[in-house]
């Protein structure tokens, strides 16, 4: 079965084509990616109706663009999926229409699939592919979650974020410092040239005794060493700060995560979302795991930020499931706030 999806929920436009396959994960025949980064750079972060009027552009040729490169035609797709939510209501109601059209077009069902699951099950897309149960770290722009993941639609929230998401804390403290949007790749490569013990910063709830997680005191540590340092701090100063941020960011989340495996009795890690392109992370996660004998799953580097595959490939798991697609059904209700545990309601 050939699954057709689109991602639009913020600021990155993508199409995939995946195909189910009776004896292993989906296989991705083909995607193509419209980042808008440049775009909304020039404000200092995504304009939601710049967002929405660019996917609209973009998705189109990106289609054609990826049954080109599958070698396959509209006629050979069998399910459309889009992203339902959670995400931008303008830029969520392109990819949802385009699904909807087409699918109406071609007689064929639609699948709208919860962003968040995309993340979740994109290792599954990757050379070393997860196998269920695993405790998921969920660590995105907008989202930092701990999760139970049993099997496919089988989600139990362990800890989450209380006030800012984990890409944020990169982004917010990237600005602060000095460096453009979305700031934290940009602030992952100052980091590598400073030293991460140069500024003590919080580790925010990392002795909680829970799962969660909390970076809004961070930021504001942040904003007060860059100001002791003054107006014109030197690169020396500005790396050694970016690399003492991303070592508290890092740390809180590799202990937690060890944490979750503990309480949940797994041992098995899937970690998803943009911030889990981090390499420090990865190193650090890596590291904790040879010693403890886990494994830690990621997805390819291309795969961690947005993109229409894992929609796809969320959809066509969804369906190898056994879930019923609804037939001839386009209302294109989308959920701009869309909790993961309510992912059936
Ligand atoms: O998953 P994603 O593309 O979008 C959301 O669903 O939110 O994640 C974007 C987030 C941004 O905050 C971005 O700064 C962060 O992921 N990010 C990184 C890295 N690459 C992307 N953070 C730290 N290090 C990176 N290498
Ligand atoms: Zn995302």
């Amino acid at each position: 079965m050939n699954v057709l999806g689109f991602e639009s929920s913020c600021d990155e436009t993508g199409v995939a084509l995946v195909a189910t396959r009776p004896d292993g994960p989906p296989l991705l025949r083909a995607h193509a990616l419209h980042s808008q980064v440049q775009m909304h750079e020039a404000y200092g972060g995504v304009v939601p109706e710049l967002a929405s009027r660019d996917h609209i552009r973009r998705v189109l040729p990106l289609t054609r663009r990826v049954l080109a490169d599958a070698g396959a035609t509209l006629a050979g797709v069998d399910v459309v999926a889009f992203t339902r939510g959670p995400g931008l209501a303008g830029a969520l109601l392109v990819g949802a229409g385009v699904a909807c059209a087409l699918a109406a077009a071609l007689g064929r069902p639609t699948l709208g699939i919860h962003h968040l699951e995309g993340h979740l099950l994109s290792p599954f897309l990757s050379a070393d592919p997860p196998e269920f149960p695993f405790v998921a770290l969920l660590v995105s722009g907008g989202h930092t979650q701990l999760m139970r993941v049993d099997g496919v639609g089988r989600y139990t929230l362990l800890g989450e974020t209380i006030d800012d998401a984990a890409g944020e804390a990169f982004d917010k403290s990237a600005k602060l410092i000095g460096l453009g949007y979305p700031g934290g790749p940009a602030l992952a490569r100052l980091a590598a040239l400073g030293r991460d013990d140069a500024y003590p910063l919080p580790r925010p709830l990392l002795h909680s005794g829970d799962l969660d997680f909390s970076f809004a005191g961070l930021k504001t540590a942040v904003m007060t060493q860059h100001r002791k340092l003054g107006a014109s701090p030197t690169p020396a100063q500005r790396a050694d700060l970016a690399a003492s941020t991303q070592a508290a960011i890092v740390e809180v989340l590799v202990k937690k995560s060890l944490a979750a495996l503990k309480a949940a009795g797994l041992q098995r890690l899937v970690v998803s979302g943009g911030v889990g392109a981090n390499a420090e992370l990865r190193r650090q996660l890596n590291e904790a795991a040879r010693r403890r004998g886990l494994r830690v799953h990621y997805p390819e580097l291309t795969l961690c930020t947005d993109n229409g595959a894992m929609i796809a490939l969320a959809a066509a798991m969804r369906l190898q499931g056994g879930v019923a697609v609804a037939q001839h059904a386009y209302a294109f209700d989308v959920r701009p706030r869309w909790p993961l545990d309510q992912i059936d309601g």
